[in-house]
């Protein structure tokens, strides 16, 4: 009988015991279940939103070029650029530099222009992106340039215009 008891106390004692750290157990680890994904949300949201606020002002000319109209922008060009600028190779400088190849060229590298210290020292080639930057407003694009021209405020005239200049080319540079 003592045994017996024994044994049923043992018995009794270990499953009170398991429920007792079965709650313990419980109460300690769901509140760490919970503060992970909210610490995780947290820590992402500002990271997702700063990441798309940044690019601001102009959205990318690319998606628009394949659709552009090359002979329309060639009539803005001829309106609005061809006072200061030629096109064709070989075209001369004017108040500003010829533009034959102008896509990919390198900036400020037109032989026999004297370009401003501002655009010298800019760098690199100019992409699609960087035309569109130029051409919206060329004085916040590169400050202190010497191109004089109030800038093309219509998306759609800058990309019609890029798409004539793409094609003043040997070899026209892919559409991105
Ligand atoms: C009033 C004259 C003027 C007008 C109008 C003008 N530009 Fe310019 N452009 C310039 C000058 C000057 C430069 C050189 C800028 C510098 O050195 O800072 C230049 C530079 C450029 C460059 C960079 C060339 C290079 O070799 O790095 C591009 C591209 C350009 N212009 C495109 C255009 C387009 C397209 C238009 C019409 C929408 C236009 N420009 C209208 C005067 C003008």
């Amino acid at each position: 009988m003592a045994n017996f008891n024994t044994v049923a106390g043992c018995v009794l004692a270990s499953a009170l015991f398991a429920m007792v750290v079965g709650k313990v157990s419980n109460a300690v680890v769901h509140p760490h279940k919970l503060d992970k994904p909210a610490i995780a949300v947290v820590d992402e949201a500002p990271t997702t939103q700063a990441a798309s606020a940044a690019p601001a002002e102009l959205p990318p000319i690319g998606p628009k070029l394949a659709g552009a109209n090359v002979e329309a922008g060639k009539a803005i060009f001829m309106k609005q650029c061809f006072t200061c600028h030629t096109t064709d190779k070989g075209g001369a400088n004017k108040v500003g530099p010829n533009l034959w190849d102008i896509v990919g060229r390198k900036k400020a590298a037109h032989p026999g222009f004297g370009y401003s210290s501002a655009l010298s020292a800019k760098g690199g080639d100019w992409s699609y992106e960087d035309i569109d930057h130029m051409i919206f407003k060329p004085t916040t694009y590169v400050r202190g340039t010497k191109m004089a021209f109030a800038g093309l405020p219509k998306e759609q005239e800058r990309a019609d215009v890029i798409a004539y200049l793409r094609t003043m080319a040997e070899t026209p540079k892919p559409l991105p």
